[in-house]
């Protein structure tokens, strides 16, 4: 909703929506109980709040790269809320060339007697940059793949040029908007 609320105000003031998409997941229990197998810990609610930060996940999708950084501090800097952890991976790309902003924020709930907070991963990333997560996670379940080290090649490869080409159209779209000579 606050990204929502966002997104409609900039888009009034600035004739166009950051936001693309907003896509929403809750972890299944499942896959909570794997994490924490992979963590070395029991399966409990108090562990689940001290070592996943990711039970409820947001995806913001954007066009452009300055959008993502814009949101983000908007975001951040509203008082009710609280970045716990934010891993710029658009800045410093991982080694499989992947990229997106990331912030652990808590979120206030408001509940009949008292307030939780309640944590929330969110990732910013381009529509470019989401279309390589999306082919790159596939590969990621696919490990029998014997031209695994081409495809990761490749995928490195393809990373960086659509990093590029994000640069491009963000610098287009400041030429558009007069923003930039
Ligand atoms: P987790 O144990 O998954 O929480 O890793 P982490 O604590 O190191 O968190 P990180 O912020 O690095 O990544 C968490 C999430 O980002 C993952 O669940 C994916 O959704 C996404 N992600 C991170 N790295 C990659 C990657 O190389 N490829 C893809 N496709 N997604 C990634
Ligand atoms: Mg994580």
């Amino acid at each position: 909703t606050k990204l929502d609320v966002l997104n409609k105000e900039l888009s009034l003031r600035n004739n166009r929506n950051p936001v693309e998409a907003i896509k929403m997941r809750i972890k299944t229990p499942l896959s909570i109980y794997k994490k924490l197998n992979g963590k070395g810990v029991d399966f409990s609610i108090e562990n689940i709040d001290k070592y996943i930060s990711d039970v409820a996940g947001i995806r913001v999708v954007c066009s452009f790269v300055d959008d993502i950084y814009m949101l983000a501090d908007c975001l951040a800097n509203q008082d009710d809320i609280r970045v716990l952890q934010r891993k710029d991976y658009i800045d410093k790309p991982k080694k499989s060339g992947y990229r997106s902003l990331h912030l652990i924020i808590e979120v206030p709930i408001f509940l009949v007697q008292e307030k939780e907070y309640m944590k929330v991963e969110v990732q910013f990333r381009t529509i470019a940059m989401d279309f390589w997560a999306s082919l790159e996670h596939k590969m990621k379940y696919k490990k029998d793949n014997i031209n695994q080290e081409v495809i990761s090649d490749d995928l490195k490869f393809s990373a960086d040029l659509i990093n590029q080409l994000d640069l491009r159209m963000q610098q287009i779209r400041r030429k558009i908007d007069g923003e930039e000579e």
